[in-house]
């Protein structure tokens, strides 16, 4: 487990870091609303030198951003629907898959099923910085 608290100005240390050793499989993006899991996936994005705009997918299933970067947000559908709608087999497609709101029940079935994991959990801190707390599985 790795353990970093940074501005937004230093994010760009940490996608470079987090993409050169995980370009392929699942990122589930853990923390409160406007904790800063849009923006992380902007920074990644932007890292693997990609130029889309990156928008919280709130309402929409799954956005695409070249030709294999995913990014989904599971808080309006939840767990089950999002399920039920397909993305399992989503998520098992080459490439990298950014997870909003990943849970536990998620993190469990993916680590069951043997997909490549990494969990980023991220809190606010008092000083306006993030923690951001990252495991691999
Ligand atoms: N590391 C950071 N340091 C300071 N502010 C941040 C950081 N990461 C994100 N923010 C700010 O937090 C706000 C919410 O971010 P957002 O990514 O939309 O949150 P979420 O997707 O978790 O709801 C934005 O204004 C963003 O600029
Ligand atoms: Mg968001």
């Amino acid at each position: 487990m790795k353990k970093y608290e940074l501005d937004l100005e230093q994010l760009p240390l940490l996608s470079d870091a987090l993409i050169s050793d995980f370009s392929n499989g699942v990122i589930l993006l853990r923390g409160d609303l406007a904790s800063g899991k849009t923006t992380l996936t902007k920074y990644i994005v932007n890292s693997l030198g990609l130029k889309d705009e990156v928008t919280s997918p709130t309402f929409s299933l799954q956005q695409v951003y070249g030709e294999k970067v995913y990014h989904y947000d599971i808080y309006n559908k939840g767990l089950d629907s999002f399920i039920s709608l397909g993305m399992l087999e989503e998520l098992d497609k080459e490439g990298l898959h950014l997870v909003e709101w990943g849970d536990d029940a998620l993190k469990k079935i993916l680590v069951d099923a043997g997909f490549d994991l990494m969990e980023i959990e991220i809190k606010k801190m008092q000083n306006n910085k993030r923690e951001y707390t990252i495991c691999t599985f």
